[in-house]
């Protein structure tokens, strides 16, 4: 970890010497702890754009590679040979599991399926037409009020129990969200499922008929949730750090990131990618959006175009473009008119100086909404979707958090631009 490399920096004439410290692979970092005691001066960094905000050996991204490992591994590798579980598990403990030690997983996230009663009539304050997200904020946000016995951080064993839990109920309380919106019965859990084929249960069954959930298609849900599973300190994750840096209570910290999920720039941006194309609905109006996407005064961006980290490719998004192909195939929807226009729309995006130039590629979420789509998930949940995925990033992520020695209370400062000192003005003065 430590270097013996040592960065300066002169100010006024002073110069002041910074540690150098080098992660296993990555930028290195100047470690300006000190900064503002030796100097008087802070950073600024709005947006984080050089700033790393803590060390973790969770994720680790070369985006000029297009590379994504989670605890060393290739994405591409574990969406070819692990399902979620085993991926959940990996980024928790930080090992894959044995067969052994994936039953006993399996089986503890099993036992969490289900929730209290008393969530369905807290869910029926919700309004019908209420969109999912705002669901997931609340309900997830409320686990803390029905769960008093893990919410002891410094208890390890409370602390599993929460992550437990919140694997476990995520994708009940997802299609439930789903269920009420479209006034049909809530589906319980079916446990002789797997994960992703239970999902799909409590999605598509009703009551009164058996549903068999499509192995393909489950496969293919299992796949999106591995590639969104965590993606290191993207926003929603240190938004989690951030409410998790308080010592607040893990299902307060999961139903911050989901808030700052939802956001058109983070997760939103899957469903605001299929209404995008929806938008665009036919290849000879490609031109027009891509000329729109380029024009300064005009806020329009295209949607799943561009990441801070990839400035290559994603390679999330490679394979869910393979998996995209897969489900349309299985589904019989190889003509399946969108699917069409986002591989021209990606095409002629590719070609063109302006995203040659800024290095815009397609991210992941510029496929997973027509999987989705054909999936059956309606565009309003694919980002509940995406948060059920990315749970387990967040628990993996808080629960390094809050076993690292150097976690402090997170407490960015600013440069201020607002008045000098003055004084209140009695009301006949003030203009
Ligand atoms: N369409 C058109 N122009 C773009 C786009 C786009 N999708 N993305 C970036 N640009 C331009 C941007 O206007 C800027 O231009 P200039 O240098 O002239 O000011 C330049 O490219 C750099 O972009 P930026 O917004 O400064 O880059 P960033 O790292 O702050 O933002 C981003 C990254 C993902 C927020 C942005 O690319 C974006 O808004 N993309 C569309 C939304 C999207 O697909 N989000 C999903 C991200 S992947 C899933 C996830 O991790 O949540």
């Amino acid at each position: 970890m430590s270097s013996n490399r040592i960065a300066t920096l002169t100010i006024d004439g002073i110069t002041t010497e910074f540690p150098m410290v080098d992660g296993n692979i990555g930028p290195s970092v100047i470690d300006i702890r000190a900064l503002y005691a030796k100097t008087g001066a802070f950073t600024f960094d709005p947006g984080f754009m050089s700033t790393a905000s803590c060390k973790s050996s969770i994720t680790y991204i070369d985006g000029d590679k297009g590379e994504l490992l989670y605890r060393g591994y290739p994405i591409e590798q574990l969406a070819e040979h692990c399902d979620f579980m085993e991926v959940c598990y990996l980024l928790k403990k930080g090992e894959l599991p044995n067969a052994a030690q994936k039953g006993a997983w399996v089986k503890s996230i099993k036992e969490q399926t289900m929730v209290h009663e008393q969530i369905t009539r807290f869910m029926q304050g919700f309004r019908r037409d209420s969109h999912p997200m705002a669901v997931l904020v609340g309900l997830v946000g409320a686990l803390s009020a029905f769960y008093h016995d893990s919410l002891d951080i410094n208890d390890p064993e409370h602390r599993l129990l929460a992550a437990t839990r919140l694997i476990g109920k995520m994708p009940t309380i997802v299609a439930m969200s789903y269920k009420y919106s479209m006034g049909e019965p809530q589906m319980y859990p079916r446990n002789s499922l797997d994960y992703s084929s239970n999902f799909m249960h409590m999605m598509f069954g009703t009551p009164c008929e058996n549903y068999e959930p499509n192995p393909v298609l489950a496969r293919a849900l299992d796949r999106i949730l591995i590639l969104h599973a965590d993606h290191e300190q993207n926003a929603s994750t240190s938004t989690v750090r951030l409410a998790g840096s308080s010592g607040a209570n893990p299902f307060a910290c999961i139903a911050a990131g989901i808030a700052c999920l939802w956001g058109p720039a983070h997760g939103g941006a899957n469903e605001a990618c299929l209404k995008m194309l929806e938008e665009i609905g036919d290849v000879s109006r490609v031109p027009e959006f891509i000329k729109r996407a380029k024009d300064k005064s005009d806020p329009f961006k295209l949607m799943g175009f561009g990441h801070r980290v990839y400035k290559n490719f994603d390679p999330r998004a490679k394979l869910m473009r393979v998996t995209c192909h897969e489900v349309l195939n299985e589904l019989g929807l190889n003509n399946d008119p969108l699917f069409k226009l986002a591989l021209e729309l990606e095409r002629i995006a590719l070609e063109d100086e302006y995203f040659i130039e800024k290095k815009l590629y397609p991210n992941v979420d510029f496929y997973s909404g027509i999987v989705q789509k054909a999936l059956g998930i309606p565009t309003q949940l694919f980002t509940g979707i995406f948060a059920m995925a990315r749970t387990i990033g967040w628990i993996a992520q808080w629960h390094e958090m809050i076993g690292d020695p150097d976690q402090k209370i997170g407490r960015p400062r600013q440069l201020y631009t607002g008045s000098m000192r003055r004084d209140v003005p009695s009301m006949d003065q003030r203009k």
